[in-house]
């Protein structure tokens, strides 16, 4: 017996063993369409996968952290005299990096996983924007999944303090002055954040909203989202067609691949290339720990956030944008992704549809992109009126270009098609598969102009 063949045997075994006792199969993710198998089909499932791996590296860390400001008196395993007044939180992280055992690579592996969930859920998130997932019935898991990036970036905002260096600790104080200047919500939230004023109480209140809060939150939010996942099932390829359904009928479940154990065991292949590549990286560009806070020789660190609050903190410098004005423009920002199911109202999800979303999506990444390099070039840099507007404007006046020219063109192109699908049917049409498009009802909305 080849060794592939007795490999297929014996995991069929074992399965069979787990289905058996399990009944998995009930009550496992429903059954998706054979369509499914590629990676931009589960770009949530990889958000899942590098939040998995945070918690687990995370709890590993919690076991040597300390989220203190007491000064130390143990040197951090460093020459008695050149660093013995470092804060016991720096202190901690340091004795990670150079004497717990592999400390350094799970460090890095945290720090470097929280980027990478960040990234992926910008993936996960433009995707769902581009192909129009949020649209009908989908709506509550888009405004779920805008509170789970809320709260992710939150788990960055909260993390970024505890190592205790001067620079995450500047810089930390800038977000806090921007959140704190929201009207109402801001004098609210005070108390909560600040503690008692002290240093000490920040941290303490960083770190219990960085491992207790938000996680528990993020927790409770991903089930949700999971669950209205499972009720309505996986979105449909993006079309034209403003009648087609976006939702897969039980029968047609009933052809689709078992979640349990095939669509698992593809988005594990991929989340194990995932934690291998994390780990690589991460041993080959391990992370150094800045200096601490209150080291009187680090006078003249810059102030500088993590890369994902990078277009923020450039905002800032801008002339005329007070802090009040900019976390303004960050909220309008969230309340426009959060309801952007109810804004856009076209049945069609396709992207040469939609050109008004699609061009502001593209121009905000491009926005996004300038700033995030703008501000890591020259961090609280003021900038003048006029640089802003010859830098931003374009932008968004080539995107307008692009995405109108693309619209023309598509529509035409796609017009031209339907017609001569259309003219090749007689008679009544019989769809292939239940979810293709009937060209007679196409044509006739695509003239309308539907
Ligand atoms: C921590 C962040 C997030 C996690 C862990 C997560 C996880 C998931 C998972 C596992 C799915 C199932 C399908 C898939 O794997 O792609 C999913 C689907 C979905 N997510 Fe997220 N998500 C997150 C953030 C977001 C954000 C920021 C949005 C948009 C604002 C969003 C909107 C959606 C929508 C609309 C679906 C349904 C997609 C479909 O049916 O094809 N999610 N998410």
């Amino acid at each position: 017996m080849s060794f592939t063949s007795w490999y297929n045997r014996t995991l069929n075994q074992i399965w069979g063993f787990v289905e058996d006792r399990t009944s998995m199969r009930k009550w496992a993710l429903r059954p998706q369409p054979q369509f499914t198998f590629k990676p931009s089909y589960w770009t949530g499932g990889f958000v899942v996968t590098a939040f998995l791996y945070q918690v687990v590296s995370g709890m590993l860390l919690l076991l040597y952290y300390q989220p203190s400001t007491n000064t130390t008196l143990t040197a951090c395993g460093q020459p008695v005299g050149t660093q013995s007044i470092a804060p016991a939180a720096w202190c901690s992280t340091y004795y990670i990096i150079h004497s717990v055992p592999m400390g350094q690579l799970l460090l890095s592996s945290h720090l470097y996983g929280a980027y990478a969930m960040i990234f992926l859920m910008f993936v996960h998130f433009f995707r769902g924007y581009y192909l129009g997932v949020y649209k009908a019935p989908r709506e509550f898991s888009w405004m779920v999944g805008t509170l789970l990036l809320v709260m992710t970036l939150g788990m960055g905002f909260t993390g970024y303090l505890l190592p205790y260096t001067q620079i995450s600790y500047n810089a930390t104080n800038v977000g806090l002055v921007l959140a704190l200047r929201l009207p109402t919500v801001g004098p609210l939230l005070g108390p909560f954040i600040l503690a008692d004023g002290t240093s000490q109480g920040l941290l303490s209140r960083m770190f219990d909203a960085h491992v207790l809060l938000l996680p528990l939150a993020l927790g409770a939010l991903l089930y949700a989202h999971i669950a209205l996942f499972e009720s309505h099932g996986i979105a449909p390829q993006a079309t034209s067609d403003p009648l087609q359904r976006r939702r897969f009928t039980e029968k047609e479940d009933k052809q689709g691949v078992p979640f349990m154990p095939h669509i698992f065991w593809y988005i594990t292949k991929w989340g194990l290339l995932y934690v291998g590549l994390l780990l690589g990286i991460a041993a080959l560009w391990p992370w150094n720990l800045p200096t601490y806070v209150g080291n009187l020789a680090a006078a003249g660190v810059v102030t500088e956030p993590d890369w994902y609050f990078l277009w923020l903190f450039k905002l800032v410098d801008f002339a005329g944008v007070t802090p009040v004005l900019a976390i303004g423009i960050t909220n309008v920002l969230l309340l426009y992704v959060l309801f952007l199911p109810f804004l856009d109202r076209t049945k069609r999800t396709h992207p040469r549809d939609r050109p008004l979303f699609i061009w502001l999506a593209t121009s905000l990444v491009g926005f996004f992109i300038l700033m995030t390099v703008w501000g890591g070039e020259t961090p609280g840099q003021q900038i003048a009126l006029m640089s802003i507007v010859y830098t931003i404007g374009p932008i968004f006046a080539v995107n307008a270009v692009v995405t109108g020219l693309f619209y023309w063109r598509y529509r035409r192109s796609y017009l031209r098609r339907l017609q001569a699908r259309e003219s090749s049917f007689t008679g009544s049409y019989s769809p292939p598969t239940p979810l293709s498009i009937d060209p007679h009802r196409a044509v006739a909305e695509a003239k309308s102009g539907e």
